[in-house]
């Protein structure tokens, strides 16, 4: 196998291929942990987006994550489906069942290589970790053809032993070679020069393709990364949003839209459909709850907003003026007066195709009858609201306990009180509470009907477009007992959106605990 592994091309320009690592590096950061429904529900569009490699999950570390990425290998078709593995037989093993179902299988194994973490996170030396290489990586290629080897904290490894440890891992079998720069502390011209060192300094390095994984410490992780692109490397590991430990990993829409804008100075290509870029921000945020900065590059809420009257004059006269690319190129469309209650149902169903939803027909008339619930209460229906509407949907409130009714009574004349029915279990309860605010009001009724020790981490609410009748999405994060969950739901009723996506966390933390206890 040459190269250019992941799906040869007659590409005219070389390719890049893009690793997604949302699902393992990702899911690693602080509140950010996904279920296992939505860890599918991730994969599948970013296969659909043409991701090359989907990164599922540390199959060792969880049989959570063992589960997520044997059901991601076997729903898979054209990507890679990669998990991640220590050096030890154990975890290669455990991977190698994981993935095994796959069309395109591989195995990730790593080891810390520089002194640091040699001395003071494995205690082990360096002739014991060249051993692990190449024990681990041989171990990897008898079970799958496709083997990667990282070299975990490669940028403050020193030079010649990280030579040796490559030389091993290649002549082992690892078709694709990690340098990750773990802390995030390397700066492009070094990040950039390593990697060409590498390629000129191994000998074997044409047989294996050279990949870059950055962390965001200094804000340097795209930038990093394209550097590495210039100087040889020919896979990208990226998360979407940029999620990852700590500061984050390279976001990958910036990565590829840095290729795909600039091609005249970095002349790559890569496989993703560009037009998926906001949806699949939308679906990170949304699962993760961790809210898209407005400024974000390429799908921040701001990216194409034009607010000074030069700019928007300029914009008028002619979009190249401050746009150097379009909206619609990573998938947002130009806000648009959606339809009205009168609108029917195939009008419907062709609007969320041209979003890029195609939804069984029971979802369909689910979200048919939401929409129309929707259009008799607010007065325009943006596209926005249709992707909050189908995106709240797809998520689900939960099994256990579902939304009924609520009423609320707010403003200066307190006691401000909730009263809410909800469906435990099959059966209706009701609840009456006050709080010290509405929400308060609202989570505490709910708290009475299903008592829990989880703590309301966060509570965040965003208009989801413009108006006084806009909806609103609230996002909500619960956190007790080492068992994180987040909720997310949007309605015009600020209120109704925040009792949801507290149900939402809560139904999702309850299935955790129960897991926990069986387990
Ligand atoms: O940052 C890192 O070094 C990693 C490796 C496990 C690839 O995530
Ligand atoms: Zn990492």
């Amino acid at each position: 196998m040459t190269p250019e592994t992941p799906s040869a091309t007659a590409a005219a320009k070389p390719r890049v291929f893009i690793f997604d690592t949302t699902l393992r590096d990702g899911e690693q950061s602080p509140g950010a942990s996904m279920t296992h429904n939505e860890k599918l529900e991730l994969a599948g569009l970013m296969e659909e987006m043409g991701v090359d490699i989907i990164e599922a999950g540390f199959p060792a570390a969880s049989d959570g994550d063992f589960a997520a990425v044997s059901e991601i290998a076997a729903r898979s078709k054209s990507a890679i489906i990669c998990g991640l593995a220590r050096s030890t037989p154990a975890d290669i093993a455990r991977c190698g069942e994981a993935v095994k179902k796959a069309a395109r299988p591989r195995i990730h194994t790593f080891i810390s290589t520089s002194p640091v973490h040699m001395k003071h996170k494995l205690k082990m030396g360096p002739n014991a970790v060249l051993e692990a290489v190449g024990r681990s990586v041989t171990q990897a290629r008898g079970l799958t053809d496709d083997v990667e080897w990282s070299a975990e904290d490669a940028t403050r490894t020193e030079f010649d032993f990280l030579c040796k440890c490559i030389d091993i891992a290649i002549a082992s079998g690892a078709r694709t070679i990690n340098v990750p720069d773990t802390v995030g502390y390397s700066h492009p011209h070094e990040y950039g020069d390593l990697i060409r060192r590498l390629i000129e300094n191994i000998p074997n390095s044409d047989k294996v393709i050279w990949s870059a994984h950055c962390h965001n410490d200094l804000g340097l992780a795209v930038a990093n990364s394209l550097a590495a692109v210039a100087n040889g490397a020919r896979q990208v590991e990226c998360a979407i949003n940029g999620l990852g430990e700590r500061a984050g990993n390279a976001a990958l829409e910036e990565i590829v839209m840095a290729m795909k804008v600039r091609g005249d100075t970095l002349p790559y290509e890569t496989g993703v459909d560009t037009t998926y870029l906001a949806r699949a921000s939308g679906m990170v945020s949304r699962i993760t709850g961790f809210p898209v900065q407005y400024n974000k590059a390429i799908v921040g809420k701001n990216a194409f907003a034009h607010e000074s009257g030069i700019h928007q004059d300029g914009m008028l006269k002619n979009s190249e003026t401050y746009e150097i690319m379009k909206p619609e190129d990573v998938g947002v469309s130009k806000t648009s007066l959606v339809m009205g209650k009168l609108s029917g149902r195939n009008a419907f169903r062709d609007k969320l195709e041209s979003m890029g939803y195609t939804l069984e027909p029971d979802a369909l008339n689910d979200a048919f009858k939401r929409f129309k619930d929707l259009a008799d209460r607010k007065k325009h229906v943006f596209d926005d609201d249709i992707i909050a509407l189908v995106d709240e949907q797809l998520a689900g409130i939960g099994e256990r306990i579902g939304f009924k009714r609520l009423r609320v009574v707010a403003g200066t004349e307190g006691p401000q009180t909730a009263e809410i029915d909800l469906i435990i279990d099959g059966v209706e309860q009701f609840s009456l509470a006050r709080g010290n605010g509405p929400v308060d009001a609202v989570f505490n009724a709910i708290r009475q009907l299903v008592p829990h020790q989880a703590v309301l981490e966060l509570y965040q609410v965003h208009a989801v477009t413009g108006g006084t009748d806009a909806q609103a999405t609230v996002s909500v994060r619960l956190n007790g007992d080492g068992i994180m969950a987040t909720g997310r739901s949007s309605d015009p009723d600020t209120l109704v959106a925040s009792a949801k996506a507290y149900l939402h966390a809560l139904n999702k933390f309850e299935v955790r605990k129960a897991k926990r206890k069986a387990a």
